[in-house]
């Protein structure tokens, strides 16, 4: 267990001694602390000194991660062992972004070699053509619109990715993504679209996926009713999936499926043919800079030092804040409109990945935390709604700021430009958070007791390969978060149930169907549902 280990009980006692020290003091004691407290990779610069941690504490977190083998357990990741012990999987998005002949677990694994350009490839000519409007419809229009049907892991990276990158993206072709089993979301994402000019690529790792089925076979009847005839679905319907022959039955010709493998986790799956959308969107060689650019924090992470490892020392402060200070949430603070999914899609990297009770070799925990609550919205929207809270409440929140030095939207304005505008709040918000300001006299409404930590993540500007190197980032604190607490964070075994009994009720919905003998809470919600 964690708590047994001699690292972790010296980190216990050593916690004992600095929580209650206040960043003015660790600042003041050493000026050179913000530039010290600093690392840098893939054109990513943090600043982490305004944690609360001693350059004991980081000499500590280190400790421990030896001692839990993290350096072991990043070789055995990127070699392609079957790290993923529930489902005996090897765990391999890192070979998606590896460079054609580089992939370190093409060895052990082939398929994370050769396979995976021949899939992009694929991607790439296919990407190209419905660019340039040579992918037409069965009317013989080209395609305009592209419509991703796909949840989780099939929806949040390709719609967190499309924001992202709006900036570069083709802006003569509309992008939708459905997600929802709610019809809603469905008629609402394709009131306005023509159907002779819409492609629907159907995401799904699984093929399976109750409302991604179900969202498909809306599209497959929105299309038919449209133009008349089952041909048609071939020009309309691509397929993303490692389940060819749930493909082929839904009616979808594999020859326009683009196919990964089960050791691309839905989470870590952006950067697979699930980015399909994205490709589109963005064109074949921005996606490859944005591959790059994970890949560059790939190699960082795998050969950096700890002491300098952008991933390793987030996933530390992370593992430190929830499991010592009892923090019970991260926020996540872009300073960039375009990143406003960035937080949605972190919330299922990190919680489906770290949300877990048991380890990895099936013991209960109890002694300690896992997997903290992340959350967040763009700044400098939260400011003026939660960020009370966060400066005045009686929780510790600690939070990571993310900001750029150049705007890909300059705008001036009589106030200052927009972008300092913007900046000088990312800068004052970590400020205010760790120093505070003292309350005035008889106004105790008023003061700021500051000592609230933050990380800053800075970087030039947002493009592909900055987007690549941050969701990179997030994947290995997350996995160095999980090495410590000897979690598995790559199954997610906990959305099965919740899955089932909804199967379970769905029959029971029907106003003429026998009620279950259930529980009186969902006997009573039954019959108020079914009128
Ligand atoms: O919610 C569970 C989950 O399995 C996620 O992990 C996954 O990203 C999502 O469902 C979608 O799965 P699929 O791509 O197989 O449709």
């Amino acid at each position: 267990m964690l708590t047994d280990r001699e690292s972790f009980k010296k980190l216990t006692a050593h916690f004992d001694e600095v929580k209650n020290l206040h960043l003015r003091e660790l600042f003041a004691n050493d000026k050179e602390r913000g530039e010290r407290l600093s690392a840098e990779a893939a054109g990513l610069y943090l600043d982490y000194s305004k944690n609360r941690v001693t350059d004991e504490t980081l000499r500590l977190l280190l400790a421990l991660a030896e001692d839990c083998g993290l350096r072991a357990r990043i070789d055995a990741m990127f070699r392609g062992d079957k790290i993923n012990t529930s489902e005996g999987r090897a765990v391999l998005h890192t070979a998606l972004r590896a460079p054609r002949g580089k992939s370190l677990a093409a060895a052990q694994v082939p398929e994370a070699g050769e396979p995976v350009h021949q899939v992009l490839d694929r991607m790439r000519a296919f990407a190209n053509r419905v660019r340039a409007g040579e992918w037409t419809g069965f009317t013989g229009k080209p395609i305009r619109n592209i419509v991703n049907i796909g949840i989780g892991g099939s929806d949040l990276g390709p719609v967190m990715a499309y924001e992202a990158l709006r900036h570069y993206s083709r802006r003569d072709l509309t992008f939708r993504f459905i997600s929802n089993v709610d019809g809603t979301d469905f008629c609402e994402s394709t009131r306005d679209l023509n159907p002779e000019e819409t492609l629907f690529i159907v995401a799904s790792k699984t093929f399976t996926t109750l409302e991604t089925m179900a969202n498909a076979q809306s599209a497959r009847e929105w299309t038919l009713k449209a133009l008349g005839d089952p041909a048609a679905i071939a020009r309309h319907f691509v397929a993303v999936s490692t389940a060819a022959d749930k493909v082929a039955k839904f009616g979808i010709d594999t020859a326009n499926m683009f196919e990964f493998w089960d050791w691309v986790g839905g989470r870590y799956s952006m950067e697979s043919a699930i980015g399909l959308s994205t490709m589109i969107a963005i064109g074949p060689e921005k996606f490859d800079a944005m591959l790059a650019g994970s890949h560059a924090m790939d190699e960082h992470f795998r050969t950096a030092p700890l002491a300098q490892n952008l991933p390793v020392l987030m996933g530390l402060l992370t593992v430190w804040y929830d499991d010592f200070f009892k923090a019970q949430t991260v926020a996540v603070l872009p300073y960039d409109q375009y990143l406003k999914r960035f937080p949605a899609y972190l919330q299922q990297l990190t919680m489906e990945s770290l949300g877990k009770s048991v380890t990895l070799s099936g013991e209960k925990i109890t002694k300690y935390e896992t997997g903290a609550i992340f959350w967040g919205e763009p700044g400098t929207n939260g400011q003026h709604s939660f960020y009370q809270l966060i400066h005045q409440g009686t929780k510790l929140v600690p939070c990571d700021f993310i900001g750029f030095r150049k705007s890909l939207n300059p705008l001036p304005s009589p106030l200052g430009n927009h972008h300092d505008l913007l900046m000088a709040n990312v800068f004052a918000q970590s400020k205010a958070l760790a120093f505070g300001k003292p309350a005035p006299q008889g106004q105790p409404y008023r003061e700021f007791d500051g000592n609230r930590p933050s990380n800053t993540i800075l970087a030039e500007q947002l493009t592909p390969a900055i987007l690549g190197a941050l969701v990179a980032l997030y994947e290995h604190s997350v996995f160095t978060q999980a090495v410590i607490w000897d979690i598995n964070p790559f199954d997610q075994f906990g959305v099965e149930l919740g899955k089932v009994l909804a199967a379970e009720i769905l029959p029971s919905l029907a106003k003429d169907a026998p009620l279950p003998n259930d529980d009186s809470s969902t006997v009573t919600l039954l019959k108020k549902y079914r009128g």
